[in-house]
């Protein structure tokens, strides 16, 4: 594999994942707080009270993120530390990130922030969540004062991360906070969190005049008939529909697609929450597209499931969380892209696996993640052969962290975390991916030289 010089490695995490400190310096709980302490929903009560305790140790993560070698880390913003109550700003949980963002930079580490990646705060639950139109209005109040404190000392700027599990698994599926079952109100909370994502680009580019990269980052999985039968493929269809292109048309053509429309209407009962103007904003031209990718699905005709498809067998080798391990598919997903949405940069923004490591004598031996990603950044130099312009590759995650519904069980770092005393260790994964950046690094240099 090989990278352009400009092409750009990183890490990735989230707020509620890593940081907590989750009463400190004025932060009030989040719906994830909240779904953390109902019986049954996260894997043994796990919550993010003391998560890695970054918050307290950013420092010393700093120092990990440097000598992996990363040109760009990628961190969120826990919206309840910004604003506390609603229309209350709170400089102290402000101050953390500003001083995050300015030791990455200090260090020579490019701080790219995330507005959204799933704390929302409990007021604003209170009065409705993201189904209330009015919580536009409440993220821009907040991505306003992101910007205006630390646009400048931030090098990229995602507003949403994965708008399909804070929209689907949140109000429909009900497997993440708030943990609603209900169609009718994850449409809304979906179409109000896109708009917000537009609403927040026009601010930024528009109104404030700033030329800081600003994108969106959407969960793709591309997904396969388990056979070529008309069922099958009509399954194949509602589930790309509901996984896809139900956030690309929209971010990208301006339209939800009609056919989905038209299968949500059995529990969507209208659609007067798409008001005049709403479309195009949440098609405003960006300056780049992230995309996490993790695997692909294969699904087979249901007429019992919820628009009739269901996940088929597949033989597959898997990760740690049981999912497919497909770089071919995600080259197809990435050609498909380019010839249907969009020629915005693109950046993969999360990619990584979840195996069940173990540390022996200081030592975590992950060669299973090492050959994931691996195969992922192999496929990337081969995109980027083809001309697909992808800019750059997170490597999710920096470190083991609170996986979500599964709590502390799955371990996706490249830094394993020991959650009794907070040590970091390096796995094999991380010495092997510093190598491949200071390979990629060496080859310029001596480029450059030549
Ligand atoms: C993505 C999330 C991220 C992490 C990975 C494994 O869906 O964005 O927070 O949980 O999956």
């Amino acid at each position: 594999m090989q990278f352009n010089k400009d092409f750009v490695f990183g890490t990735a995490t989230s707020s509620y994942q890593i940081e907590g400190a989750h009463n400190e310096d004025g932060r009030t709980p989040s719906i994830w707080d909240m779904f953390c302490d109902i019986d049954g929903r996260v894997f043994e009560k796990h919550n993010g009270d003391v998560a890695c305790d970054h918050y307290h140790r950013f420092e010393e993560d700093i120092q990990h993120i440097k000598k992996l070698g990363v040109d760009t880390y990628r961190f969120s913003i826990a919206w309840p530390r910004i604003f506390p109550a609603k229309g209350e700003f709170n400089p102290a949980g402000m101050a953390f990130y500003k001083t995050l963002a300015t030791r990455l930079r200090e260090e020579g580490i490019k701080p790219a922030v995330t507005l959204y990646h799933w704390d929302l705060p409990m007021w604003a639950h209170e009065e409705g969540g993201w189904v209330n139109r009015d919580s536009v209005d409440w993220f821009l109040d907040y991505a306003k004062v992101c910007f205006d404190e630390l646009d400048g000392i931030v090098d990229s700027w995602i507003t949403h991360n994965e708008p399909w599990c804070a929209g689907f698994l949140g109000y429909h599926v009900g497997v993440h906070a708030p943990g609603h079952r209900d169609m009718n109100e994850a449409v809304r909370a979906v179409h109000h969190m896109l708009l917000s994502h537009g609403k927040a680009v026009e601010l930024l580019k528009q109104e404030l005049k700033s030329t800081t990269p600003i994108g969106i980052t959407l969960n793709l999985s591309p997904v396969y008939a388990k056979t070529d039968s008309a069922n099958d493929r009509l399954a194949q269809n509602n589930s790309d529909g509901y996984s896809n292109r139900w956030f690309l048309d929209p971010v990208f053509k301006g339209q939800y697609p009609v056919d989905m429309m038209n299968l949500f209407s059995k529990y969507v009962h209208s659609y007067d929450f798409i008001k005049p103007g709403d479309m195009e904003t949440i098609s405003t031209e960006c300056d780049f597209f992230g995309i996490n990718f993790y695997s692909r699905g294969l699904v087979e005709f249901s007429a019992a499931n919820d628009f009739m498809t269901v996940a088929a067998y597949s033989d597959y080798d898997k990760t740690g969380m049981g999912w497919d391990i497909a770089p071919n598919e995600f080259k197809d997903l990435i050609r498909r892209l380019r010839n249907e949405y969009t020629d915005l940069p693109i950046i993969i923004t999360e990619n990584g696996a979840a195996y069940d490591d173990v540390l022996e004598n200081g030592e975590v031996h992950d060669d299973k993640r090492i050959d994931y990603v691996k195969k992922h950044l192999t496929a990337v130099s081969d995109l980027n052969d083809e001309g697909m312009n992808i800019a750059g590759y997170y490597l999710w995650s920096l470190m083991d962290n609170f996986e979500w519904s599964f709590g502390y069980e799955k371990r996706f770092g490249i830094l394993y975390i020991d959650f009794e005393t907070q040590e970091r260790v390096w796995k094999d994964s991380a010495k092997w991916y510093a190598g491949v950046i200071a390979d990629h690094k060496a080859k310029h240099a001596d480029s450059v030289e030549a």
